[in-house]
């Protein structure tokens, strides 16, 4: 879709920056649910949990390094934070008589003007709320969910960053846009988090270590150096030379390089006229290369075992649960990255292989059939909205026999046993020169 979209916006790019606003990389608000059908076979589908899957909202740039040269964008943030301390967690309603404002001191920041490094902008704000009022048409006018929160009825959850955590704010609000109370209390929405050290919203290799060996392992392997002579390297020389860059790019800073650009783009800040829409296309395809050849290092299933399996494990126990148990939470969110998306897409078999736009979101959706003879349970699988075949289940929705299978391939069974490193020397070797480190920044 991207390569698409590049081909048409070639054409207008030197009249006007602003078209390339609507690169699909920057989020889109197209976004169109699809509703529940019948089943070819008369099934009827009931809606029994949902768990969805996002995104944060365009950002500033995540990394300090500089861009280039002569970078002329000046960020403004509209959006700032504001809370209060909160003695009491089973309280859900409280009067309200200060909250306390983030300001950051303009001038004092690594960016032109007055935004924090990664931090959510006010359109990132925005595409969130749109995806939280898209929940409420799909979730809540049809009366699946109550139409006001309950913390028995949803759980929100995000990493410990600002970015998620307001992404998942806005996407509440959306959902549930709160209206003045009678009683004169506020309303407590709880946001779950949780320390960055063992979160398994993105692959973690502090819950499982072999995660960097098969990161590595791909590093190493023929197939990437192969790769890196032929395309990485020169590719990495062209941009050097096109931004006049006085450093050495390793694919570390190609992916940061790629970042500037495309967070330039999406904000109608020029970039330097040497680099052209074919240059942008190719450097962010080659990070997408980066990313989905280790995703499939060494299968699409075992890579998914020792990283996004994790949060995928969690999701497959809430489903049980909620057929097991009648007053199991309903509505789960989990606000993350590309490098929660992009995995979580890709152990499904059922990404479209491009770098996940900002909100970009998931849909798991737990069913229960009813068909003539029995009651049994599905999972309809939905990447912005849109339904999508897991192909091992072969339809959509996946029957629970097929899914449950499938969920043994891609969740980690024995973690204490697969996570342990089996290749210690190359675990232990000198960091390779070119590749500094297999991260993947979100
Ligand atoms: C839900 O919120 C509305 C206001 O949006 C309020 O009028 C209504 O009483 C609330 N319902 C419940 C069950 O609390
Ligand atoms: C940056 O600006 C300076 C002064 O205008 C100029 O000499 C230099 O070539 C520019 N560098 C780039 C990479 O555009
Ligand atoms: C992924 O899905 C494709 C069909 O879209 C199939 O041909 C392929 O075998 C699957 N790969 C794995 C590893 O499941």
């Amino acid at each position: 879709m991207a390569a698409r979209s590049f081909l048409i916006l070639c054409c207008f790019f030197s009249h006007s920056a602003l078209t390339w606003a609507t690169l699909p990389y920057c989020g889109s608000d197209s976004y169109k649910y699809t509703p529940l059908q019948r089943g070819d076979n008369g099934n009827e589908y009931t809606l029994k949990q949902v768990h969805v899957i996002i995104r944060h909202g365009d950002r500033t740039r995540a990394e300090a390094a500089p861009c280039w040269a002569n970078d002329t964008a000046v960020w403004d943030c509209l959006l700032t934070s504001a809370s209060l301390p909160v003695i009491k967690h089973d309280i859900h309603d409280i009067t309200v008589d200060r909250i306390y404002r983030d300001v950051y001191i303009p001038g004092r920041n690594v960016m032109k003007g007055d935004c924090g490094l990664g931090h959510l902008t006010s359109k990132g704000y925005k595409q969130e709320e749109d995806n939280g009022k898209n929940l409420r048409k799909a979730y809540v006018d049809t009366g699946f969910l109550s139409p006001n929160y309950s913390n028995h009825e949803i759980f929100f959850r995000t990493d410990d960053m600002s970015r998620t955590r307001q992404s998942a704010q806005a996407l509440a609000i959306g959902m549930f846009p709160p209206s003045a109370p009678l009683s004169g209390k506020s309303q407590v929405v709880d946001i779950n988090v949780m320390d960055k050290e063992f979160d398994d919203i993105e692959p973690n290799a502090n819950l499982c270590p072999k995660l960097n060996q098969y990161r590595k392992e791909f590093f190493a392997s023929e197939s990437w150096k192969q790769h890196y002579n032929e395309i990485t390297e020169p590719l990495m020389a062209e941009v050097e030379k096109a931004l006049g860059l006085t450093y050495k790019l390793t694919p570390v800073g190609l992916i940061h390089i790629t970042d500037c650009l495309l967070v330039h783009i999406c904000h109608g800040f020029p970039i330097p006229p040497s680099v052209s829409s074919d240059l942008v296309e190719r450097v962010a395809s080659e990070v997408e290369y980066m990313w989905y050849a280790t995703f499939e290092y060494p299968t699409i299933q075992d890579h998914a075992k020792v990283g996004i399996g994790f949060l995928i494990s969690e999701i497959w126990m809430a489903m049980q649960e909620a057929m097991e148990e009648s007053k199991a939470r309903k509505f789960y969110l989990y606000s993350g990255h590309d490098s929660t998306v992009m995995p979580f897409m890709k152990a499904f078999n059922a990404s479209d292989g491009k770098w996940s736009p900002y909100a970009s979101m998931i849909q798991l959706e737990l069913l229960e059939t009813t068909s003539s003879k029995n009651t049994d349970y599905a999972v309809r699988l939905l990447y912005h909205g849109q339904e999508r075949v897991i192909p091992y289940c072969r339809v959509s929705p996946c029957p629970l026999a097929q899914f449950s299978e499938y969920m043994q391939a891609i969740t980690p069974q024995h973690p204490d046993t697969d996570c342990k490193v089996t290749n210690a020397r190359l675990m232990n070797k000198a960091r390779s020169p070119h590749f500094r480190a297999a991260r993947v920044f979100a």
